[in-house]
């Protein structure tokens, strides 16, 4: 069968990452991370000391930002691909707090998101690739076959998150916090100037806010197939 793009964009906290992975394994494609790029490079930017407290080296980063390079690489124990950083492994290192608190920051920056751009565009060239961010079916593969942005109620994505922190063992952060922080990175996302976060007019809408994963599942099979069948 053919192989086509899938690109999945929308809020964050609202289960896109575990959605894309789980329809990229069942359908048989490779799955991108693109959130994960950024963070890797907000990763380099610590270990390098290009980060003042919040003031970021810019004219340092440009010079450097062509010898970064990301990959991601098959676990064979668990399935799923997970993210090197110049040869590294980074998964873990790229999922702290420190590194999500100045991620948003990196990912403003125009010719980062140029170089980002260009490596996920040159990893979707043989298409058979389900990749998700913010701006995949509007910047990265605009020609794109499936899009799909996906929304779900902000109050559910806040309890979501919350339950997943308690999983980890945090008694503190409050529901309220937690509202409140996916409310401000909405608005980041939505109203930064370099590609923010919006539905491609051709995507399809997925309010995810009363589905369960299987359910989700279902509707992405059956738009896949579909699509894939034409
Ligand atoms: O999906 P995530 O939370 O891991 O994404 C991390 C950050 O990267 C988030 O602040 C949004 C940004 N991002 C982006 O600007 N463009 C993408 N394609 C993916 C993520």
């Amino acid at each position: 069968m053919k192989k086509i793009t899938v690109a999945i964009d929308g809020f964050s906290s609202n289960g896109k990452s575990t959605m894309a992975k789980d329809l990229a394994k069942e359908i048989g494609y490779i799955y991108i991370d693109s959130g994960a790029m950024y963070r890797a490079v907000t990763l380099y930017c610590l270990e390098n000391g290009l980060f003042d407290g919040d003031r970021l080296d810019e004219e340092t980063l440009k010079k450097q930002i062509e010898k970064i390079n990301i990959s991601f690489k098959l676990n064979p124990d668990t399935g799923i691909p997970e993210t090197y950083l110049n040869g590294k492994n980074v998964e873990k290192d790229i999922r702290t707090m420190e590194v999500s608190n100045k991620v948003s920051r990196v990912s403003t920056v125009g010719f980062v998101r140029k170089e980002m751009v260009r490596q996920q565009q040159q990893m979707g060239k043989a298409k058979g690739i389900v990749m998700d961010g913010r701006d995949i079916g509007t910047v990265v593969f605009p020609d794109a076959e499936m899009k799909v942005f996906v929304t779900a109620r902000d109050d559910v994505r806040a309890q979501r998150r919350l339950d997943e922190l308690r999983s980890k063992g945090d008694s503190n952060t409050t529901f309220g916090e937690v509202l409140q922080n996916i409310r401000q990175r909405d608005y980041t996302d939505q109203n930064r100037k370099e590609s923010p976060l919006v539905k491609a007019d051709d995507a399809l809408l997925l309010d995810n806010s009363d589905l369960t994963r299987e359910q989700q599942m279902q509707w992405l099979l059956d738009k896949f197939n579909h699509i894939t069948k034409q």
